[in-house]
């Protein structure tokens, strides 16, 4: 197992689903963890995880919507372990679900506002940090699938998405000389409340749909995106960057 021993890691949502797992995976490899969630609770509960595995975790209740607040998260990092090495900007909700025509003017600004702004907001904060230490660091952003290709009805989310690998490849380009590497995962559809919220794993008909849009049939897991964000975050990972790392079970092989 790759060891992330005396390195900081952040993780936003990882107050749930994909960000609480990732963030337990960094603990389970030796990482201090800070877990940035506007939902404390969900946050605390992920620290106690950490906590009872024999890791080290704090919360910060952070908005990534806030540049403030984002600035905040990575200032606690530093006051807590002293530097911060690695970075998952995961935080996002799924937005409104209806087609363009009928789509709620609020409803996008707020999922482009958390899913693209909010990437936005942390890599600034994050990168700046990074490029001040002689050990660089390491960002991964959270895009989708649905960064890649349409999904009808969600067109706020697509939209955010798309925008999440464009942000990625820029911090890449500026930072190929600053020892800064920055990278997305594009999951397909995975088990967590995120699915539960969209009415996906409640309705057994659009969860088969849904499954069967991807190769292998099935949902992915967070574990399987928890995964590639480590490897990524690994020194195997050296010559990579700007890259859109599917994990979607073949989602997109057709
Ligand atoms: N579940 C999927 O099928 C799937 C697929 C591809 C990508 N993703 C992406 O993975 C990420 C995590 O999703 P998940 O499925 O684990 O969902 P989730 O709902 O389980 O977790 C999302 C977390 O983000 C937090 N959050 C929401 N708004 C926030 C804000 N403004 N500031 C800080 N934290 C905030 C929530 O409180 C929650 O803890 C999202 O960016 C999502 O778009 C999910």
């Amino acid at each position: 197992m790759v060891s992330f021993d005396r390195a900081v890691a952040v993780v936003t949502g990882g107050g749930s689903g994909i960000g609480r797992t990732t963030a337990v995976e960094f603990a389970d490899r030796g990482a201090s963890v800070v877990v940035a969630d506007v939902d404390v609770e969900g946050g605390e509960e992920t620290v106690t995880e950490i906590e009872d595995a024999g890791g080290d975790a704090i919360v910060v209740e952070t908005d990534v919507t806030s540049p403030a607040d984002a600035q905040a998260m990575v200032d606690a990092a530093v006051e807590a372990y002293g530097r911060l090495d690695y970075a998952f900007n995961n935080a996002g909700i799924g937005g409104e679900q209806a087609p363009i025509t009928d789509y709620s003017a609020q409803k996008w600004q707020s999922v482009i506002d958390v899913n693209l702004v909010g990437v936005f907001n942390c890599m600034q904060a994050e990168i700046s940090r990074m490029q001040d230490q002689d050990t660089g660091g390491i960002v991964v952003n959270n895009s989708s699938v649905l960064g890649k290709v349409g999904f009808e009805t969600s067109s706020g989310y697509v939209a955010a998405k798309h925008g999440v690998l464009g942000l990625t490849k820029t911090a890449a380009l500026e930072n190929g000389e600053t020892g800064v590497r920055v990278n997305a995962v594009c999951p397909g559809f995975i088990e967590t409340p995120l699915l539960v919220e969209g009415g996906i794993t409640s309705d057994s008909e659009m969860r088969e749909q849904i499954e069967s849009r991807h190769a292998m049939n099935r949902l992915g897991t967070p574990t399987e995106v928890a995964n590639a964000v480590l490897w990524l975050c690994n020194d195997d990972a050296s010559f990579v960057t700007g890259e859109a790392l599917g994990v979607e079970g073949g989602y997109l092989s057709q």
